[in-house]
């Protein structure tokens, strides 16, 4: 299945033309899914900021000059470029592998950058055609909350995708099986991600045209750059996997389990809603430390929402959600209302759910609210944020609001 069907649908490899000659293709040339509700045919970046996107920062469209505004360019790379940056794919370039294939780390000297290449499972992919469009559709796509595509390969039957690197890995290496060495995640660091996150969504969602659904959205998909900045990465790869009757697409179409939406595994039932539900799951994960399955838990404690939903219902209990390896390191408000919205998201009606700009206005919020993790226990403002006298802090404990107590990190 695919949101970006190509008019002209074909597989026929006798009439494709060489890869070259695609690499320039008119967007007109592609009709949008009328399902998803996008009103124009050309595939892109919305012109006019929706008003809920209104704060951020111009998002990093591709310049087209030189092609025209409905024309869309991306680099190839030859494969042997791509053998030579990775050593030809020896193992100690290897950075980890997930459904598609496996990804290396590489040095491009032509572009002369350290890249991230995916080499993808030949086994039944699409056709030269289909896989080009969708590439170029994600080449499409900039924003700095989404790991940048800088191109690919398809020479031969080779399909290889060229991200930008990230250098600190997926939020996945940061929250579960920590080595001794290893920094755990601050709440003021969870939170920006959180945020940061969110971001990443909702230029998918509101800013692409037509809107990208991401459906694989989960820990090891968001990437980290410099100082925890946080990357979505693999945003529209699930149609680029095999297609027919090949196995893997069924697991693909299927999301990763306990990240999917119920109306999504039931019906397959497939909206912005069901993205929104697998936020609802990464937030937790990012509050409580627990894994969305975790099967080594105790009975009952295996699904984190079907744990967290009985938990949701009696505030006394929230703090027993948070993340031990926090070490009661957090704002309590902040706590809450954290927990507040990953409850809505994960609601099983999709209407109920927020839409993802207002998941974004929220944690935009718990994110500005610096916590001061240095205070021992004794939750006080970070450096940044304007100094009170002690005598504030003194007349706000005796009768202020619990916003003072709890550092007005709230
Ligand atoms: N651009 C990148 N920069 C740095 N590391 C990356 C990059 N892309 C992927 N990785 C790392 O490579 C590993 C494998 O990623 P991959 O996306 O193939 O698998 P996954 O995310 O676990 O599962 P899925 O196939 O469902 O996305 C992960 O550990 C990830 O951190
Ligand atoms: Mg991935």
């Amino acid at each position: 299945m695919s949101w970006f069907p190509c008019s002209g649908k074909s597989n026929k490899k006798s009439k494709q033309k060489p890869i070259d000659d695609q690499i320039f293709l008119s967007t007109e040339k592609l009709k949008v899914n009328p399902s998803l509700g996008a009103k124009e045919p050309a595939l892109g970046v919305k012109k006019e900021p929706s008003s809920d996107v209104k704060k951020e920062p111009p998002v990093h469209s591709k310049d087209n000059s030189k092609n025209g505004p409905n024309q869309i360019s991306a680099q190839t790379f030859a494969f042997r470029d791509l053998a030579a940056a990775t050593k030809n794919f020896r193992a100690d370039c290897l950075l980890g592998e997930g459904g598609f294939g496996r990804v290396y780390k590489g040095r491009l000297e032509s572009i002369n950058k350290v890249v991230a290449i995916k080499q993808l499972d030949r086994n039944g992919l699409q056709g030269n055609r289909e896989f080009l469009v969708e590439v170029l559709m994600l080449s499409l796509l900039h924003h700095h909350n989404l790991v940048n595509l800088l191109g690919y390969c398809a020479d031969g039957d080779q399909r290889l995708l060229v991200y930008e690197y990230m250098p600190l890995g997926s939020l996945e290496d940061h929250l579960y099986d920590l080595r001794p060495d290893k920094m755990r995640l601050d709440w003021n660091t969870r939170m920006k991600i959180a945020a940061g996150a969110a971001k990443g969504l909702e230029y998918l969602h509101n800013k692409a045209n037509p809107p990208v659904i991401y459906r694989d959205l989960k820990c090891s998909n968001i990437l980290l750059g410099e100082g925890y900045h946080p990357k979505l990465s693999d945003f529209g790869l699930a149609k680029l996997g095999p297609v027919g009757d090949k196995t893997h697409v069924s697991t693909r179409v299927m999301g990763t389990y306990g990240y999917c939406a119920p109306e999504y595994a039931m019906t397959g039932q497939l909206t912005l809603k069901s993205d929104v539900y697998s936020f609802g799951v990464v937030l937790l994960e990012i509050i409580t430390g627990r894994r969305a399955i975790d099967n080594s838990r105790v009975a009952g404690e295996h699904n984190l929402v079907a744990w967290a939903r009985p938990l949701f219902k009696d505030r006394r209990k929230f703090s027993q959600m948070a993340d031990p390896l926090l070490q009661g390191q957090y704002p309590v408000r902040g706590l809450y209302q954290a927990l507040a919205v990953a409850a809505m998201c994960v609601q099983e009606q999709p209407s109920m759910r927020p839409v993802i700009a207002d998941v974004v206005t929220a944690l935009s919020y718990l994110a500005s609210q610096k916590y001061d993790t240095d205070a021992q226990g004794n939750t006080r403002l970070a450096p940044g944020t304007p100094p009170r006298t002690k005598r504030d802090v003194n007349k706000n404990q005796s009768g202020g609001s619990d916003k003072d107590q709890y550092g007005g990190s709230n």
